[in-house]
């Protein structure tokens, strides 16, 4: 499973790139924003230290102008993203971007019959949001389940790009499921390698090897 990182923060993207830990980068508007910066300059800051996908997301809502947004977002850098909203126009604009040659990552999918509509349009990537379907009290790790089978079942090539990851279990639940990439803020990929008991047998490993005064030189 590929790992993207889901920030437009450079200095936590280059930590964990230093870790060999960032096959591609996703942004959208919220997350631009929070960074506070321009989203043409953060975005090519981003693509010039990635060499994976990193999307992008337009922010006009009809078709022509989400054409002419991505167009202008692609010229940033051959790695670029182009990511669109699951509309009719959303997917418009997919049809036509990915026609082009451009990689389309169509956001904000909440249905299997959302993420067949992307995968019918040509979208590279399709991003169920996990998360924001738990937050209601259903199960976005069973959408995930839901794409997967649907879209191995025709053989599509669009890649499911798991999203609105909020806890390490996401990211290993959606690994068993065969989601090909999963999405998550640089805290969630930290958290991955937590736990209580290996915290507790390194206490003791390091306890036991003072008292024996190992000391490798
Ligand atoms: O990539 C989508 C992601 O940023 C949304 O996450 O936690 O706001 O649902 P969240």
């Amino acid at each position: 499973m590929k790992f993207f990182v889901d920030t437009a923060d450079i200095d936590a993207i280059k930590e964990l790139h230093a870790l060999g830990m960032v096959d591609g980068v996703t942004t959208n508007p919220s997350l631009i924003a929070k960074s506070g910066r321009n989203i043409l300059e953060v975005t090519k800051e981003i693509c010039d230290l990635v060499d994976g996908p990193v999307s992008a997301e337009v922010v006009a809502t009809e078709a022509g102008a989400m054409i002419d947004e991505g167009r202008k977002l692609a010229q940033i850098a051959g790695n670029i993203a182009i990511k669109v909203p699951l509309t009719w126009d959303g997917l418009r604009a997919c049809k036509v971007l990915s026609g082009e040659g451009n990689m389309v990552n169509v956001t904000l999918c909440f249905s299997a019959n959302q993420a067949l509509l992307a995968a019918k349009a040509g979208a590279t990537f399709i991003s169920p949001f996990i998360g924001r379907l738990d937050d209601l009290n259903l199960d976005g790790l069973d959408l995930i389940a839901d794409i997967r089978q649907i879209y191995d079942n025709y053989g599509f090539d669009t890649q499911i790009l798991a999203a609105s990851i909020r806890s390490a279990n996401h990211m290993s639940e959606c690994a068993k499921i065969g989601a090909d990439v999963a999405t998550a803020p640089p805290a969630v990929i930290q958290a991955m390698a937590d736990h209580v008991l290996t915290d507790k047998g390194l206490a003791t490993f390091l306890k036991d090897a003072e008292k024996a005064g190992i000391k490798i030189v």
